[in-house]
């Protein structure tokens, strides 16, 4: 693909849905390694969710900390892998896991930025922080998909930080999710207009 088509797909106004451009770095990154059409895509629906998901918890939970920067660039390149593993963008797989975090890193990403490429698919192993979950919680809602246990650690996380019982932070999240989730048709539309293969 042409630098200009993954800088216009990464950065270009986009109203239908509107969605937030990618970080100017990403964008970048994004081009060096050739990324497909459909990948930058999908990089920018789920990085705009994020966005909104660290938007809210931060209001929600201040007393949560957390590195909202690195939440946002693990949105916007967690499957930058799929860029060396064209097959599992149309289709199952976890090669492009630790082929992206390699990839990141060999473009020199830091190990603390870099490790989302790799755990963005394993939200349930042990060590996982509140910034791989949100991370994790974005690329699924982007696309209205609920997954409980998920959804479950971060409930816990916000019911640790501020206070509150878990079913009441779990009732607010459900809210809110259930509301980015309304949208999922027309980021998956959006998504979908970009080839696979550029
Ligand atoms: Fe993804």
């Amino acid at each position: 693909m042409t630098t200009a088509a993954v800088l216009s797909i990464a950065l270009d106004d986009v109203q239908d849905p509107p969605l937030l451009p990618l970080p100017a770095e990403v964008a970048a990154l994004l081009q060096r390694v050739d990324a497909p059409p459909r990948l930058v895509a999908h990089l920018r629906a789920v990085h705009d969710v994020a966005r909104q998901l660290v938007d809210r918890v931060g209001r929600r939970c201040p007393a949560l900390s957390f590195d909202r920067e690195a939440v946002l660039f693990g949105a916007a390149t967690h499957d930058i892998g799929k860029a060396l593993h064209i097959a599992e963008l149309s289709g199952p797989g976890s090669l492009h896991e630790a082929a992206g975090q390699e990839l990141l890193l060999a473009h020199g990403v830091s190990a603390e930025r870099a490790r989302f490429a790799a755990t963005h698919a394993s939200w349930d192993s042990a060590g996982i922080g509140i910034e791989d979950l949100l991370v994790s919680l974005a690329d699924k809602v982007w696309t209205n998909k609920r997954v409980t246990g998920l959804e479950d650690r971060v409930v816990a996380a916000l019911a640790r930080a501020g206070g509150r019982p878990g079913w009441e932070e779990f009732l607010e999240l459900d809210e809110f999710l259930t509301r980015v989730g309304d949208r999922a048709d027309e980021r998956l539309a959006y998504q979908m207009r970009h080839p696979v293969h550029g």
